[in-house]
Order: structure tokens, then C-alpha cells, then sequence
């Protein structure tokens, strides 16, 4: 049997992986998994039980008894909408901390392949590509530069009317990008077999574009003659 084909979108943060995966999936009619979501869904039900974000056991509890749906856009925790509160910066920072913790990680795996369905997915994160989904029939590694990076996300908080500081926005993108890429396990590097794109100079359309351009390639090559 075929498998189900996956294009793996990995990428630091703020890159504009979500906002690419949801739009190539919507043309190709593929599943979306955003696997920074259930990093970030552990960071709150851990902050919410008042586990400390280096206990790693009880992290990888809480990960693996983690109650989630992903419901038209929204992201439900034990029946609750917590789709707002996981966008704050706060909650990124300490998703980017608990990440680090090997156990955690492993509690989140099957969970992530379980998105994995016909007619196929695409999956963004840190590390689809060289972790979770190693055969995904595409793989991109998109980057931007920080300063970039950080007026992206300054305009995202403004427009939803949240005060946001570019400046120590830019310095915590910075460091969260250091933490994910210097950590020993899964951590942030582009897979060997990744194309790289650097959106800096880019519209969202121009790397959609790309993006299905490799796709289709990558996609009709894999096709049984
Ligand atoms: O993509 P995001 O900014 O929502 O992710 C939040 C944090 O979760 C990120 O700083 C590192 C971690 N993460 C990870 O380690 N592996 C992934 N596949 C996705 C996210």
C-alpha cells in the first residue's frame, strides 16, 4: 500500500510555517497538523497544574493524558477553548522550554503520526522532517530573517490589540530560536534532504506558490506507473 503522503513545514519561529501549512493544505485537500500547538498545550495544562517546566516525568504525564481537539480552527483543552491563550507569547516561551525535555517529547509522537490520514497531511513544526515524519514525500525548511520574523508577529499581536514591544519581541524570537536549535533532542536543523526557502522578501502567496510547485512534483514523481 502507498502511504499517506506528508510535506513536513519546519522552521523557527514565526517563519510563517502555520499560516503556509493551513493554505497548501486547503488546496491540496490535505489534514494540517500544527505540532507547535501541543507543545504549547503542555506548557499551559503544566502552568495551569503547577508543575515547574523542568520536571520532566510529570510533563511527559501531562503530554501523554493530554486532553486535545483541534475543532475548525479552534484548540480545545478538557472541553475548554483555549485557542487565544496558547498564542501568547508566554506560553511560547515556556512551550520552548518544556520542548527541550526528551520524555515529553516522546509522549507527543504517536499523538502527531495519528494526524497522519488519507488523502494526506501537512505537518509544521521544528521537527517533522528529520523526527516524526523522516520518509514526508516533501520537505521545507523555511526561515526568515529575525528582524522580519519579529514585525510579523508585532503586527499579528496589534492587530488582535494586544501590546506587544518589537524590540524584546525580537530578542525573545532570538532565544527561543537558540534554545530549539542548541537543544540535544529533536533539535531545530533543517533535515539533509530539506529545501530551504527564506521568505524575507516574500509574499505569503509567492511561498504558498512555491510550496505547491515542490509539492506537486514531489507528489506526481511518488505516483505508481
Ligand atoms: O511553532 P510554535 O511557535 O507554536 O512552537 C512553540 C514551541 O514548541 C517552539 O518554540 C518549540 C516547540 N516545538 C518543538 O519543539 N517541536 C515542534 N515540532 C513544534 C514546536
Amino acid at each position: 500500500m502507498k502511504p499517506v503522503p506528508v510535506i513536513a513545514i519546519d522552521g523557527p519561529s514565526a517563519s510563517g510555517k502555520g499560516t503556509i501549512a493551513a493554505r497548501v493544505a486547503g488546496v491540496l485537500g490535505f489534514h494540517v497538523l500544527e505540532s507547535g500547538a501541543l507543545y504549547r498545550l503542555v506548557a499551559l495544562a503544566s502552568l495551569r497544574a503547577g508543575v515547574a517546566e523542568t520536571d520532566e516525568s510529570s510533563l511527559a504525564g501531562i503530554a501523554a493524558g493530554l486532553e486535545a481537539r483541534f475543532l475548525d480552527g479552534k484548540i480545545i483543552l478538557s472541553g475548554e477553548d483555549v485557542t487565544e491563550e496558547l498564542r501568547g507569547e508566554g506560553i511560547g516561551n515556556r512551550a520552548s522550554a518544556v520542548a527541550a525535555l526528551p520524555a515529553l517529547r516522546s509522549a507527543l509522537l504517536d499523538r502527531q503520526r495519528a494526524f497522519r490520514q488519507p488523502p494526506g497531511l501537512v505537518a509544521d513544526g521544528r521537527d517533522m522532517g528529520t523526527v516524526v515524519f523522516p520518509d514526508a514525500a516533501l520537505k521545507v525548511f523555511l526561515t526568515a530573517s529575525v528582524q522580519v520574523r519579529a514585525s510579523r508577529r508585532y503586527k499579528q499581536l496589534n492587530d488582535k490589540g494586544i501590546h506587544a514591544n518589537l524590540a524584546s519581541l525580537s530578542r525573545d524570537l532570538a532565544e527561543r530560536d537558540e534554545r530549539d536549535a542548541k537543544r540535544a533532542a529533536a533539535p531545530l536543523v533543517p533535515a539533509p534532504d530539506a529545501v530551504q526557502l527564506d521568505s524575507s522578501d516574500l509574499s505569503v502567496d509567492e511561498v504558498v506558490g512555491a510550496v505547491l510547485k515542490l509539492a506537486r512534483e514531489k507528489l506526481e514523481s511518488q505516483q505508481p506507473r
